[in-house]
């Protein structure tokens, strides 16, 4: 058995969650590979909408037999927020502990991970990027820094006195950044609630994620390895500074579950049928007039988890190029079709003019300098018709207005990779599935 990843091919926000929703009853085991709670992950069905942070979006799809998710090593955890997610989900009568397992080798956001977070995007000033804060950076940083806590310290004698060396050395760069928070009572009441968190954590099944994951396919157990955030965010090839401080890209699913490269079957690579990007940095192809606008009001283009407008703007093909390569996505996933159902003209970028005059197709080392834009690549655009006709209630590909199957053609054969489902709405039944 090889193991399946989807993930993201934009700025996040691709609509992955909807998607793993509607692929987990054909896994065993659905597992995140990287990120944490910046990541928010829409599903909808029933007539009920459910985001999911840290939980991997696998928990719906039972069916009466029971899906395994796992939140793999490389992701970061926070207590208090799984805590709040986690017993949501058990008071609607979800079965949360017989069906998750944590890997001992994740590393935990502390409180102080937070609050480093706010101090650092304060130090940035007007060149911040924007973060969820959530303390992913932070967290990361100590994980490369090799004095990360990680899930299976919690169930270790001396977990308090590792908890507090790091705590304390935070203590004094927050002091440092003019942002104290040693001592006081917000603090204190902080790292309570944390601990608390911490005791129900212990009660999950913590495990060697490695190996079961590792066993499980050898046993004939199919897996779906889910993405958080997306290919424009990771930390060596997206828009760096702008990105987030993991590698979102499907080689993250190798090291964030500790699966081998050979062991990696079909890539899912997803990506809406314009771009959004939420928090700073530059976007080429983004809208700042009336169809940014409408974009944003159809799609209903505001982030999961913090509310912000997302930024949006047409279809970038370099990008898009550029992330199918990264990934070797063997699949190709487009969602929000439907959002573009009004308009009369679709545009989609082709190559870019650099700031030097010259054009390229290949998505180069910088596309902007700096978080206002200066030196932004210029997109060159090519324009579609608009196919001006609801898609939501079809479910054949074939009945597709046939706008809109050149326009999907188009992209098919810029990237070269079929695209195999198309999402029409955000219900699970708003897809069409044309090949797997
Ligand atoms: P994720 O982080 O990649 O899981 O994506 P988000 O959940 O943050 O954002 C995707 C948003 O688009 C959610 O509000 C979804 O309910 C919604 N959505 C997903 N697919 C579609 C679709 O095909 N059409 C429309 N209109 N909305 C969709
Ligand atoms: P999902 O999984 C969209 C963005 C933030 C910020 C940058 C760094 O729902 O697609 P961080 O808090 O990670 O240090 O922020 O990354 N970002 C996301 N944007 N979707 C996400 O997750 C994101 N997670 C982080 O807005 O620009
Ligand atoms: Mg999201």
């Amino acid at each position: 058995m090889k193991a399946d990843i989807l993930l993201g091919l934009q700025w996040g926000d691709e609509g992955k969650g909807k998607i793993v929703d509607v692929l987990a009853p054909d896994y065993d085991i659905v597992a995140r590979f990287q990120g944490g709670p910046n990541a928010g992950h829409t599903l909808e069905f029933d007539g009920r909408k459910h985001v999911l942070r840290s939980i991997p979006s696998g928990i719906f799809a039972g069916n009466g037999v029971s899906i395994t998710n796992i939140i793999g090593n490389g992701v970061v955890l926070d207590p208090v927020l799984f805590l709040e997610e986690a017993q949501a989900l058990e008071a609607e009568g979800i079965d949360l502990k017989g069906i998750l397992k944590i890997s001992k080798k994740a590393h935990l956001i502390l409180p102080t991970h937070r609050r480093l977070d706010a101090a650092n995007e304060r130090a940035k000033g007007a060149s911040k990027i924007g973060t969820t804060g959530k303390g992913i950076g932070p967290t990361y940083t100590d994980k490369i820094s090799r004095r990360g806590v990680r899930v299976g310290d919690i169930i270790c004698d001396d977990f308090s006195v590792r908890y507090r060396a790091i705590r304390d050395a935070h203590f004094e760069m927050l002091e440092a950044a003019g942002m104290p928070a040693a001592g006081t009572e917000e603090f204190v009441k902080a790292e309570e609630k944390w601990f608390e968190a911490v005791e129900y954590l212990r009660s999950f099944d913590l495990v060697d994620s490695e190996h079961f994951v590792n066993k499980s396919l050898d046993t004939g157990h199919s897996i779906l390895c889910e993405g958080a955030q997306g290919t424009m965010l990771d930390v060596d090839f997206g828009s760096y500074p702008f990105v987030t401080s993991s590698n979102t890209i499907a080689a993250g699913a190798c090291t964030g579950l500790g699966l081998a490269p050979g062991r990696i079957g079909k890539v899912y690579g997803i990506f809406k049928a314009y771009c959004t990007r939420v928090g700073s940095g530059p976007f080429p192809t983004e809208l700042f007039d009336q169809t940014g606008t409408t974009i944003r009001a159809i799609g209903h283009e505001y982030g999961a988890v913090t509310g912000r407008e997302r930024r949006c703007g047409w279809l970038d093909l370099v990008a898009l190029r550029y992330a199918v390569m990264l990934n070797g996505a063997t699949h190709l996933i487009m969602m929000k079709s439907d959002v573009l159902d009004d308009f009369d003209e679709i545009k989609v970028c082709t190559s870019y003019r650099m700031p030097d005059g010259t054009v390229t197709r290949d998505f180069p080392f910088t596309i902007g300098e700096n978080a206002e834009g200066s030196g932004l690549a210029e997109p060159i655009y090519k324009s579609f018709p608009g196919w001006k006709q609801k898609l939501s209630d079809i479910r054949k590909f074939d009945a597709l207005p046939q706008e809109f199957k050149d326009y999907v053609a188009f992209i098919e054969s810029e990237v070269q990779v079929p695209v195999a489902i198309v999402s029409v709405g955000p219900d699970r039944t708003e897809t069409i599935i044309r090949s797997l």
